[in-house]
């Protein structure tokens, strides 16, 4: 495991700006490595200004990236259809995949119009299975990015402080019930996190502050789940604006 990148950036559009570099930069990397990009994306807020960018940077420069080859899919989704205002795909959709030329079949989403969540974690873990050609179900997909961002309460894709997902380790995707929510989400679990090439944290806000300085301190993993996101053999890079970052700089090397 090596030790994290922690970059503090003015506001958030500079935090979905550095991400958008890091997308294209390692994106193209791997296309000309191994042929493609396979990245998950987020949900919440933070992310669409960085959709916006990609899509922004797509429309004056066609050949900013070869989209044809990239393989997006999601690291948590919550328990609505895909048309619903909460639903993580339609956010990206409506900010990004519609506005770029990728291929309808190079979008991996999560079926969460499943009523049953259980049976859409078993769905897009199948779909991870053809993905990325996993023999077994011990074999882990490793992602060449995966964007996440931490919730206020510290937690991260959907694995929330309290819940069972933030101990899964053997699945590779679970449903998770969140009772704060009092509703389904469903989501990668750690493992699968910490196979990645890299990890992208994007962090902003001043609801941040607080739950960055434990995370960068003494701050439990049982409490800041975010914190179990250490890749194995890969990069962990947070992106962090200065109103998350606050003055916990200072223990954060
Ligand atoms: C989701 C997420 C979640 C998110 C954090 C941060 O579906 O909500 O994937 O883990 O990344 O809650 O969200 P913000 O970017 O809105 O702060």
């Amino acid at each position: 495991m090596s030790k994290p990148t922690i970059r503090v950036l003015e506001d958030l559009q500079q935090v979905a700006a550095a991400a958008a570099d890091e997308f294209v930069a390692r994106g193209n990397r791997a296309i000309q490595h191994h042929g493609r990009f396979t990245v998950a994306l987020s949900g919440g807020s933070t992310p669409k200004s960085l959709h916006t960018i990609l899509a922004e940077r797509t429309a004056k420069n066609p050949k900013l990236i070869d989209w044809s080859r990239l393989q997006i899919l999601f690291g948590d989704e919550r328990h609505v259809p895909p048309d619903h205002a909460d639903s993580n795909f339609r956010m990206a959709k409506e900010t990004l995949l519609s506005k770029v030329p990728i291929p309808e079949a190079n979008i991996h989403r999560i079926r969460t119009e499943n009523p049953d969540a259980g049976k859409a974690a078993e769905e897009y873990d199948r779909e991870l299975v053809q993905v990325f050609q996993l023999k077994g179900e011990d074999q882990l997909a490793r992602f060449d990015l995966i964007f996440l961002g931490m919730g206020p309460d510290g937690h991260t894709a959907s694995l929330f402080p309290g819940t069972t997902a933030v101990h899964e380790l053997r699945k590779r995707v679970v449903a998770n019930w969140v009772p704060k929510f009092n509703m389904w989400r469903v989501t990668l679990t750690r493992p699968v996190i910490n196979q990645a090439e890299c990890v992208l944290l994007m962090v902003s806000g001043k609801d941040k502050t607080q739950p960055f300085a434990e995370v960068m301190g003494q701050g439990s993993p049982d409490v800041y789940p975010v914190k179990y996101v250490q890749p194995t053999h890969g990069e962990l890079i947070w992106l962090v604006d200065k109103a998350a970052a606050g003055s916990s700089l200072a223990h954060a090397g």
